[in-house]
């Protein structure tokens, strides 16, 4: 089973932007720790990055067509703007996790709302690069 990781604008800066919030680990870092993990659990990742808005669109279809078992989606700001990725993951099946470092609700105002969070199957949000893992659990224990 594969399951997509999708990080969007500004976490390619992961480990040095505003560590304070966001921690030291690199993305990169925490891909190579998904991967282990994905693979004591029997599964598979692939671990993407981008500022675009509308590549998050394309590789969300793109999970659906190459039959990806989950998507985690850390879509950083787009998440609190964006109803094309809204409409996206409602346009699929594949189930999407949105994953989040910090947590979100506990920020400013403008981080409340998340368009992510209307339709992904669960949210994971405030354990820094632990984020990432616990939601992959999630998908390997079947909760998604
Ligand atoms: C984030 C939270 C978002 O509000 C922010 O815009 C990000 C990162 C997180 O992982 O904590 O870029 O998604």
């Amino acid at each position: 089973d594969i399951v997509y990781v999708l990080n969007g604008p500004n976490l390619n800066l992961l480990g040095l932007r505003e560590p304070e919030i966001y921690g030291s680990t690199t993305l990169d870092e925490i891909a190579g720790i998904l991967e282990d993990r994905a693979r004591q659990l029997g599964m598979a990742i692939d671990t993407r990055q981008t500022n675009h808005e509308g590549m998050l669109v394309d590789w969300l279809h793109e999970a659906q067509a190459e039959g990806a078992r989950a998507v985690l989606l850390n879509a950083g700001a787009y998440t609190h703007t964006s109803i094309a990725l809204l409409d996206a993951i409602k346009a699929i099946t594949t189930p999407v996790i949105e994953v989040h470092l910090s947590d979100p609700k506990l920020r400013e105002n403008f981080r409340h709302k998340s368009y992510v969070g209307m339709a992904a199957a669960k949210t994971v949000e405030g354990y820094g690069a632990d984020s990432y893992r616990i939601a992959l659990e999630a998908v390997a224990s079947g909760e998604v």
